[in-house]
């Protein structure tokens, strides 16, 4: 597991890797599969499901679930409560599997606000940013700002979140 830190609270499953200097708070799950980074953070209550990639440098803000399904690359910035899905119709009755998961990428460097839905099988472009409490429904373009349900481009953003241009 390199130089990484895990809260006694917190449950590493077999099979996992986690990178040097990343850090995991209070109750967090870990499971089977999962690669996490180097340089990592993820706050308190945080779910990295079955085989989920996180790059390095990944922040995830406190009650996060990441889903199988969804890949985070590097220096994303998951916030609060952010929410992510898998299966677009689901039923408990007919459980699509795994296989069938809709994949859903976050994009180097992206920013994901508090609270915010990412409906599955859609990604979040490189430097995008999604505003607090947005609904994705469709892909976000790099460098571009969507706020709102549904999550309309509201501005392009600069590599260190400054609002250049609005729409
Ligand atoms: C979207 C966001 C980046 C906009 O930044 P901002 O500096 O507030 O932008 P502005 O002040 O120019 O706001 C512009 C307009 O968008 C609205 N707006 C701001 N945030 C919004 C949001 N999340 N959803 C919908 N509308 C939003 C404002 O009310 C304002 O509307 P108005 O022009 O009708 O008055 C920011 O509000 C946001 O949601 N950031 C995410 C914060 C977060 O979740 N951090 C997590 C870690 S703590």
């Amino acid at each position: 597991m390199g130089d990484s830190f895990v809260h006694e609270s917190s449950i590493i499953d077999e099979n996992v890797k986690i990178g040097t200097g990343t850090k995991i708070w209070c109750f967090c799950h870990v499971q089977s599969g999962a690669e996490i980074g180097n340089g990592c953070s993820l706050g308190q209550n945080v779910n990295i499901a079955n085989n989920v990639k996180i790059g390095n440098g990944v922040k995830i803000q406190n009650n996060v679930s990441v889903y199988e399904g969804v890949e985070v690359e590097d220096h994303a910035f998951l916030g609060p409560s952010v929410v992510f899905t898998n299966d677009l119709t689901p039923r408990a009755e007919y459980p699509k599997g795994h296989d069938n998961y809709l994949k859903t990428m976050i994009k180097k460097g992206a920013t994901i606000g508090a609270n915010a839905t990412i409906v599955c099988g859609n990604t979040i472009g490189e430097y995008a940013m999604v505003g607090a409490g947005a609904v994705v429904t469709k892909d976000v373009k790099p460098f571009t700002l969507v706020v709102g349900n549904p999550a309309y481009e509201y501005a392009k953003v600069d590599e260190k979140g400054n609002i250049i241009k609005k729409f």
